[in-house]
C-alpha cells in the first residue's frame, strides 16, 4: 500500500490535475466554520475545479468529531447526491480528515477522497497513514477505519492563518519524526526557528518529516509492529492530557502535550537504555525557548501514573508500556517502565524544562 503524497506550494492548481485525472462525477469540499473561512476563499480562487464545488462546513474543534456531526455531514453528501463516483477533497486540519475521510470511506460503501491538510499537524500526521474516525462515548478516536486517501497535496501555503500555537502543537509531531528517523533530521529539525514564520523553509522540514510517517505506515499499515513507533511521546502526553481535563484546564493543543511527553521519554531512554544526555538537552533546550511551560506538578505524578496504566497499548495495568529510543533513528518499542521510574523522569523533565 502507498498513498500518493504531492508536495506543492501551489495547491489549488495540483488539485485541479488530481481531478482531471480522477475525472469523478462531482466534487464536494469538507471544511470546518474556521477552514470555510480562512483557507476556502483562496483554495477556490486557485483552483478553477473547486470554484463552484458545493461545501459541507461543520462547526470547528475536536469536541465536533462526533457521530452527530458524521450523520450530518452523509445528510449533506446525500442532499448533494453524492454517487461512489464523486469526490470529497477534506480541506482542514486533523479533525476534517478524520471525519470527512471517515464519512467518504462509509458513504456508500466508499467514495474516493482527497485531503488537504490546513494544519501543520494534520499535514505531518492525520492526512498521512488512513486513520479516519471519530470520539465515540467520550473516547478519543473510538470509531473508524483504516482507508487512506487517493491522494495528500502537502502545502504551507494556508499555514499562514494558523494560530501560532497550532503550529507548534504540529512541531510536536515533526520533532518526533525527527527523534524516530536520525541524528541528522533532527539537528535539521532543532536549527529551524518554529517562532519565525518562515513557512517556505517549513515546507522542506515537512517533505522528510511526512516521509518517515510514510515509510513506517507503508512497512505496517495496521499497527502490528514498526507503526509503534509512532507512539514515542504519546504515553505521558495522553495522561497528561487527560490529567488537565480532569484538573479543568485543558492542554494548549495535543502536539504541546507530545513535546513534553517526549522530554519524558528522552529522559527515560536515557536512565534505562543509555541514550547520550546531549541529545536530551538539545530537544529541552528548544521546548524551553519556544513552547509553554508543562502543566505537571508532583501532586499529578500518582495520577498520571494510573491514566498511563490505563493507555491502550498495554496488554494489562500490571505494566505500562514505552516506546524509547537508544539513540535517534533507534527506537525501542515495548519498554516495561516502573511507576519509581516514571516519577524520577518526571521530575528530571520538570528540571530540565525550568517548570
Ligand atoms: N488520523 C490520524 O492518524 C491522526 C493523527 C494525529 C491526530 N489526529 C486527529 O487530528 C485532530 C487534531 O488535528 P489538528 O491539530 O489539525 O486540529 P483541528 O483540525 O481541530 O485544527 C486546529 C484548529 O485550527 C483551525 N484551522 C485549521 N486550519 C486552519 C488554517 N489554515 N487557518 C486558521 N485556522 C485553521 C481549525 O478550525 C481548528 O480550530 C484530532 O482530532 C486528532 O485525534 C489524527
Amino acid at each position: 500500500m502507498s498513498q500518493q503524497v504531492i508536495f506543492t506550494e501551489n495547491p489549488g492548481g495540483v488539485v485541479d490535475t488530481l481531478i482531471s485525472d480522477m475525472n469523478p462525477a462531482g466534487v464536494c469540499i469538507i471544511a470546518d466554520s474556521n477552514t470555510a473561512h480562512c483557507v476556502l476563499p483562496r483554495l477556490r480562487e486557485e483552483s478553477a475545479k473547486l470554484k463552484d464545488a458545493p461545501v459541507i462546513e461543520f462547526p470547528a474543534g475536536d469536541g465536533n468529531k462526533i457521530l452527530s456531526t458524521l450523520a450530518s455531514v452523509w445528510e449533506a453528501m446525500e442532499s448533494n447526491k453524492l454517487t461512489r463516483r464523486s469526490l470529497i477533497v477534506n480541506a482542514g486540519g486533523g479533525v476534517v480528515t478524520d471525519l470527512g475521510g471517515f464519512a467518504a470511506a462509509t458513504f456508500k460503501r466508499g467514495l474516493r477522497f482527497v485531503n488537504l491538510p490546513t494544519t501543520l499537524l494534520s499535514a505531518v500526521d492525520a492526512a498521512v497513514g488512513g486513520k479516519t474516525g471519530i470520539n465515540f462515548n467520550g473516547l478519543k478516536n473510538e470509531i473508524g477505519v483504516f482507508k487512506e486517501a487517493d491522494a495528500v497535496v502537502v502545502s504551507t501555503r494556508y499555514f499562514s492563518t494558523l494560530p501560532s500555537v497550532e503550529l507548534l502543537s504540529g512541531y510536536g509531531e515533526v520533532i518526533k519524526h525527527a527523534l524516530i528517523d536520525s541524528s541528522e533530521n533532527l539537528l535539521r529539525v532543532l536549527d529551524y526557528d518554529i517562532s519565525g514564520n518562515d513557512l517556505s523553509a517549513l515546507q522542506n522540514i515537512l517533505c522528510d518529516s511526512v516521509e518517515v510517517k510514510r515509510r513506517i505506515v507503508k512497512v505496517d499499515p495496521y499497527e502490528k509492529g514498526l507503526r509503534k513507533s509512532l507512539n514515542l511521546g504519546h504515553t505521558v502526553a495522553h495522561a497528561i492530557e487527560a490529567q488537565a481535563m480532569r484538573n479543568g484546564v485543558a492542554v494548549p493543543a495535543h502536539g504541546v502535550a507530545v513535546v513534553w511527553g517526549l522530554i519524558v521519554d528522552m529522559v527515560l531512554s536515557h536512565m534505562l537504555l543509555g541514550l547520550d544526555s546531549k541529545w536530551l538537552h538539545a530537544v529541552a533546550r528548544y521546548v524551553r525557548i519556544h513552547y509553554p511551560a508543562m502543566s505537571v506538578t508532583c501532586s499529578d505524578y500518582t495520577s498520571l501514573i494510573e491514566l498511563m496504566r490505563h493507555d491502550k497499548k498495554n496488554t494489562d495495568t500490571s505494566s505500562i508500556n514505552f516506546t524509547l529510543l537508544e539513540a535517534p533513528g533507534k527506537v525501542v518499542p515495548d519498554c516495561i517502565v516502573s511507576p519509581d521510574d516514571i516519577r524520577t523522569a518526571l521530575d528530571i523533565t520538570r528540571d530540565l524544562l525550568g517548570v
